[in-house]
C-alpha cells in the first residue's frame, strides 16, 4: 500500500481504498475483541482531543495512512467505551458484529430513503423491519411505522400530530400573533423524560404548559391525580391536547398506567402517546407482555431499538395509529419530488412523516442485527440482562447499609448507600461521589439519579456483552469505592 495523497480529483483509488477497508476491518475486529482490557472512561482533558489535530482546515490532501494513524493516537484516548462489558450507566446502547457489518454497507451505499424512488430497498425494509419490531412487542396491526433517529424525534413529531388534530390549524397558521389559540396542555409524569419538554419548545406550545403530574410510590403515573389536572385546566378553558404516558422511565422502568390513562384520554378527546423508548423492548417477553395494556388505544407509541434491541445508534421506531395526521403535518412536496404513495401503503414515501428529506439507510443495520439474533437471540439476551439485574438487586438487599432506592424494574436497578449516623445531605454527596469514583476507576460504569429529591446510584444493564462476571466486577468495584468514601462502614 502506498502513501499516495488523494489525486486531484476523484476517490482514492478502488486497489488503494480495498487495502484500507482491510485494514479498518482489522481495526474493528481487534477493538470489539479486546475492549474489554479497555479503560472506561479516559483520564482526559477538556481541549485534548481537539489540540491533537489541526485546528485549521488542512490545505492540503494527507496521507491516509497518517490520518488512520491518528484514529489510535488521537481520537481513541478521548472515547468512552460504551460497548464495555462493565459500562451499565444510562440505557444500554451497544453495537454488535451483525450491525458493525450494515452500517459498512449503508455507508457504501449512502442511499437517502425520502421516497420509494430514490431508493426502494431502504424504503422497503424500513417498512418490514418496523413490521417485525411491531409483532416483536405485541402491538397491533393498526399501529404502522416509521424511523427516525432517536425517541425525542419521535416525541416530537408524534406531539405535533397531537396539536394537528386539536383544531388550532398551527401547521397553516402558526401560532404567534393569534388572539383564538388556546392554551394546548400536554401532560406526562413528574418522572417523564426531558424530550417531551424539549418538543413542547419546539412546537411553540411552551415548556410551562407540559403538567407533571405525580407519581405513586412505584414511580408510576396516578391516573387520578392526571383526571384532576385535566379537568382544572379545561375549566379555565386550556386545551388538553396529548398525554405522554412512559413505558419504562428513565430513572427506574417504572411503567404508568396505560390502560387508565387512554381512557382518560378516549374521554377528553386527547392524543395518547407512550413514550416506551426503553421498555417497549421489554414487551418481547411472554413474562413482559403486561406492558403494553391498554397500549392498542393510544395514537402513537416510539420504541427505541438503539436502546434494548441491540441495534447501535441511531434507530428509533414510531408507531402510530394515525399516519394520516403525522402527513398532513410534514407533508410539503416540491414539484421535483412529487412521488408516487399508493393508498394501500405498497409505495411509501416516509419523507412525508417528519421534518426530515435525507433520511439514512438505518434499517440496514437493524436488519442484519435482528436476522443475526432471531427472535429468540433478542428475547434470551433481554431476559438474561433483568436475570442479572435481578441478582444485582438481591445483593444489594441483603448488604447492610445498602437499601433498595425504587422497586427494581426490567433490567434497572437504583440502590442507596444509607450510612448510619450521616445526615441527608451528606448521604446524597456520598452517593453521588461513589458513582463518581466508579467511573473514575475506569473498570465499571454507572449512573447517579436523583429520586423524590434523594440521590441514589443506578445501574442499567443492556450491553449485548455483559455477563454476570461483568455485573460481580461492577458490584465489587462499587463495594470497595463505598467503603473507601465512607458510604459503607
Ligand atoms: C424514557 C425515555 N424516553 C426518551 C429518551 C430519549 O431517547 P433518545 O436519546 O433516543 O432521544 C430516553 C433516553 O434515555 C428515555 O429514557
Amino acid at each position: 500500500m502506498t502513501d499516495d495523497v488523494l489525486g486531484a480529483l476523484g476517490d482514492v483509488p478502488p486497489g488503494e481504498m480495498r487495502a484500507y477497508l482491510h485494514r479498518m476491518a482489522d481495526w474493528i475486529a481487534d477493538y470489539r475483541e479486546t475492549i474489554e482490557t479497555r479503560t472506561i472512561v479516559p483520564h482526559i482533558a477538556p481541549g485534548e482531543v481537539a489540540a491533537g489535530t489541526s485546528a485549521r482546515l488542512p490545505d492540503h490532501a494527507e496521507p491516509m495512512s497518517r490520518i488512520l494513524g491518528d484514529l489510535d493516537t488521537v481520537v481513541m484516548p478521548g472515547v468512552v467505551h460504551w460497548g464495555h462489558p462493565a459500562f451499565l450507566g444510562y440505557f444500554g446502547s451497544t453495537s454488535n458484529g451483525p450491525a458493525l457489518l450494515g452500517e459498512l454497507a449503508a455507508a457504501a451505499l449512502n442511499v437517502s430513503a425520502m421516497t420509494w424512488k430514490t431508493s426502494p430497498a431502504a424504503t422497503e425494509l424500513e417498512g418490514v423491519v418496523l413490521e417485525w419490531i411491531r409483532e416483536l412487542i405485541g402491538l397491533p396491526p393498526a399501529f404502522t411505522g416509521v424511523v427516525y433517529d432517536t425517541a425525542s424525534v419521535a416525541t416530537l413529531h408524534a406531539l405535533a400530530a397531537a396539536r394537528e388534530v386539536s383544531g388550532s390549524e398551527i401547521r397553516a397558521r402558526g401560532v404567534a400573533g393569534r388572539a383564538d389559540v388556546p392554551l394546548h396542555r400536554v401532560y406526562t409524569s413528574d418522572q417523564a423524560h426531558s424530550s417531551v419538554a424539549k418538543a413542547m419548545v419546539v412546537l411553540g406550545l411552551g415548556e410551562e404548559n407540559v403538567v407533571r403530574v405525580p407519581t405513586d410510590d412505584a414511580f408510576r403515573l396516578d391516573a387520578r391525580a392526571l383526571r384532576a389536572a385535566m379537568e382544572a385546566d379545561i375549566a379555565l378553558g386550556f386545551r388538553p391536547t396529548a398525554v405522554v404516558a412512559t413505558i419504562g422511565t428513565t430513572s427506574t422502568a417504572s411503567v404508568d398506567p396505560v390502560a387508565d390513562i387512554a381512557e382518560l384520554c378516549r374521554t377528553n378527546g386527547v392524543w395518547l402517546h407512550v413514550d416506551a423508548a426503553y421498555g417497549g423492548a421489554f414487551a418481547a417477553l411472554p413474562e413482559g407482555r403486561w406492558v403494553m395494556r391498554g397500549v392498542e388505544q393510544a395514537d402513537s407509541f416510539v420504541v427505541n431499538p438503539h436502546k434494548w434491541l441491540f441495534v447501535p445508534l441511531d434507530f428509533s421506531a414510531l408507531f402510530t395509529r394515525h399516519p394520516d395526521a403525522l402527513r398532513s403535518v410534514f407533508s410539503l412536496t416540491p414539484e421535483y419530488l412529487r412521488g408516487d404513495a399508493t393508498a394501500d401503503g405498497t409505495v411509501v414515501n416516509y419523507m412525508d412523516y417528519g421534518i426530515q428529506l435525507g433520511r439514512r439507510f438505518r434499517a440496514l443495520k437493524a436488519w442484519m442485527t435482528f436476522r443475526a439474533l432471531g427472535r429468540d437471540g433478542l428475547i434470551s439476551r433481554i431476559r438474561e440482562h433483568c436475570r442479572l439485574a435481578s441478582l444485582l438487586a438481591d445483593r444489594a438487599t441483603q448488604h447492610p447499609g445498602i437499601a433498595l432506592a425504587a422497586p427494581p424494574m426490567m433490567a434497572i436497578v437504583c440502590f442507596r448507600f444509607e450510612p448510619a449516623g450521616t445526615s441527608a445531605d451528606e448521604t446524597d454527596a456520598l452517593n453521588e461521589a461513589v458513582a463518581e469514583a466508579v467511573n473514575a476507576s475506569g473498570m465499571a460504569y454507572v449512573t447517579h439519579t436523583r429520586l423524590r429529591g434523594v440521590s441514589c446510584v443506578r445501574v442499567g444493564i443492556g450491553n449485548i456483552l455483559t455477563t454476570e462476571r461483568h455485573v460481580e466486577q461492577v458490584w465489587s468495584v462499587v463495594l470497595s469505592e463505598a467503603q473507601r468514601l465512607g458510604a459503607l462502614r
